[in-house]
């Protein structure tokens, strides 16, 4: 009989990660990576002293009181939406996020939706594929010009920042909204302005969002704000689901209030609302921003050195709730 702490790791991970982790500990993992409905998941942890999880792995309170010897959470993500952290504090049990790693990846993922559907890139390319092409038009998929543009930002957090820094090259007017002003060092070096919401939302040609979903933010774009954006104007997402009410995102596509939009995440994901598939002025991606090699590799073992620091030290470096 192992005497090592029992940790469960839900999907697949790097094998080498797998290894650091048996090192210290009897590891049950999902390598198969076929996803849990929540009562296998609720079993699966039952006895663990660890987890492993990824944002579709819900972690609440009816779920905690089936896991009497857990002692950490450590999700492969740096937003935790998916996780009640007041449960886990009330039950004394830690939680870990992935913050600082992706904050380039992400940064770079969301310049490829600006481009993207700035360009009408995905929707002129179905077009080729479809053997639709005759010849050079002069009118032909006329899409918004990025540079000198203006760039508004909803959230100058890390990956706000870093979106705004590669904004420099397309010499962009940079605005930003935030329920928190940074200090004026920041703004300087991200060349960013503070405005309003209402001026964000009216003056920008690109609207972005890099916002952690919360009560607070739930439908942040709803139909108001869409509708106070420029008809020629884009919103890229690549924050989370929810922040956008979707149905009325798909009514302003539809009805051209706005030019288009680039998503990389959904309400209800996976199971998304499956009418942005009849539109063309939406660039659609599954939820792949922080999806480099490099990137996913750090973000997978920088939640298993958490868990190592939770259950050997009891104090991991990205601690979200420290009791
Ligand atoms: C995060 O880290 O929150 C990302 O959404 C995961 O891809």
């Amino acid at each position: 009989m192992s005497s090592k702490p029992k940790v469960l790791v839900t999907r697949e991970v790097f094998d080498d990660i797998l290894e650091y982790l048996s090192q210290s500990f009897e590891v049950t993992s999902n390598q198969s990576d076929v996803p849990m409905d929540s009562e296998t998941f609720a079993q699966k942890l039952s006895d663990k002293e660890g987890a492993i999880i990824t944002l579709s792995d819900r972690i609440d309170a009816a779920l905690l009181t089936r896991c009497p010897n857990l002692k950490v959470v450590c999700n492969i993500a740096v937003g935790y939406n998916n996780i009640d952290l007041e449960a886990c504090t009330r039950a004394r049990v830690m939680v870990t996020n992935t913050p600082g790693v992706l904050d380039d990846t992400t940064a770079d993922f969301t310049w490829a939706l600006i481009l993207a559907t700035a360009r009408r890139l995905t929707e002129a390319e179905a077009y080729l594929r479809a053997g639709l092409w005759d010849g050079w038009k002069l009118k032909q998929f006329l899409g918004l010009d990025v540079h000198h543009a203006t760039l508004g930002i909803f959230g100058l957090g890390r990956i706000g920042q870093a979106v705004a820094k590669r904004a420099v090259g397309f010499e962009m007017k940079v605005l930003y909204h935030d329920v928190r002003q940074p200090p004026p060092e920041i703004e300087q070096i991200c060349h960013a302005h503070f405005v309003s919401k209402e001026e964000l939302l009216s003056q920008a040609d690109i609207v972005t969002l890099h916002v952690p979903y919360s009560p607070a933010t739930h439908h942040l774009i709803s139909k108001k704000e869409l509708q106070q954006m420029k008809p020629t104007a884009i919103l890229i997402n690549a924050s989370r689901g929810g922040v956008v009410e979707d149905a009325a995102l798909i009514e302003a596509l539809h009805t051209k209030t706005i030019a288009g939009a680039g998503l990389d995440v959904f309400e209800n994901e996976p199971k998304f609302n499956p009418k942005f598939l009849d539109l063309k002025n939406v660039v659609l991606a599954p939820h792949i921003a922080s999806s480099s090699r490099a990137t996913r590799y750090k973000m997978a073992r920088l939640a298993a050195e958490n868990l190592m620091a939770a259950l050997t030290r009891g104090n991991p470096p990205n601690w979200l709730n420290p009791f």
